[in-house]
């Protein structure tokens, strides 16, 4: 199986983003991968300032993941997860090295190997969190903190004010950057536990 959705003419998986699309709208949330601009800006702002692991939920076709690759995080400290079974598969045989989950993030705790954990230093979410309710939000919320104690998370969104309501959820909001270089633009939002 693992191979099977791979087009080794895109890299990137447009084509293979936009058929889960179709076939997931809202759990996609987007309809082509994150731009090259995004993904530097999430690595400048997620990359570990200690030799942490860093760990991506909702990877799509691994544009982001990728990016920490080529910016030199070794592929042994990066973990990525994903629900849909064909991106997981396209980041298994496309990451190489990369620990990639295929699961619910909300299951994250379950599906983490024991030699990660303990060791998340960062937490990149590309999930669409604003869709879901607040019931929904505070499961996401609680798994991350279960997994990377302390730590927050950054989640990038194309909402105009912050896509989840931070007081609500336990969390502080900032935004860190916003880039008209996507589509559509897409703000950074950093969420500490308060
Ligand atoms: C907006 S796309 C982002 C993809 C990629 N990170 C990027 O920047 O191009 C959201 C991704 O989150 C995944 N996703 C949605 N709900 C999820 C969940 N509950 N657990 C894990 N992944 C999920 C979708 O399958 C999709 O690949």
């Amino acid at each position: 199986m693992t191979g099977a959705f791979i087009d080794r003419a895109a890299p990137n998986g447009v084509p293979l983003f936009l058929r889960r699309w179709l076939a997931h709208p809202l759990r996609m949330g987007s309809v082509v991968p994150s731009s090259a601009t995004l993904c530097k800006h999430m690595v400048r702002r997620g990359w570990p300032e200690g030799d942490g692991v860093v760990l991506e939920l909702g990877a799509g076709t691994g544009v982001i993941s990728r990016a920490f690759l080529d910016a030199g995080l070794p592929a042994d400290r990066l973990v990525t997860l994903e629900i849909d079974p064909n991106l997981a598969d396209h980041l298994r045989g496309t990451l190489r090295g990369v620990e990639v989950l295929e699961c619910d993030a909300r299951k994250l705790v379950e599906y983490l190997p024991e030699r990660f954990q303990g060791r998340v230093e960062t937490v990149i979410c590309g999930i669409p969190l604003v869709l879901l309710p607040l019931a929904e939000q505070q499961r996401f919320v609680a798994a991350i903190a279960a997994v990377a104690p302390g730590r927050g998370f950054l989640l990038f969104s194309y909402c105009v004010t912050s896509p989840l309501p931070a007081g609500k959820l336990g969390l502080t909001a900032k935004r860190e950057v916003w880039t008209p270089m996507n589509l559509p633009p897409a703000s950074v939002w950093r969420y500490m536990p308060v």
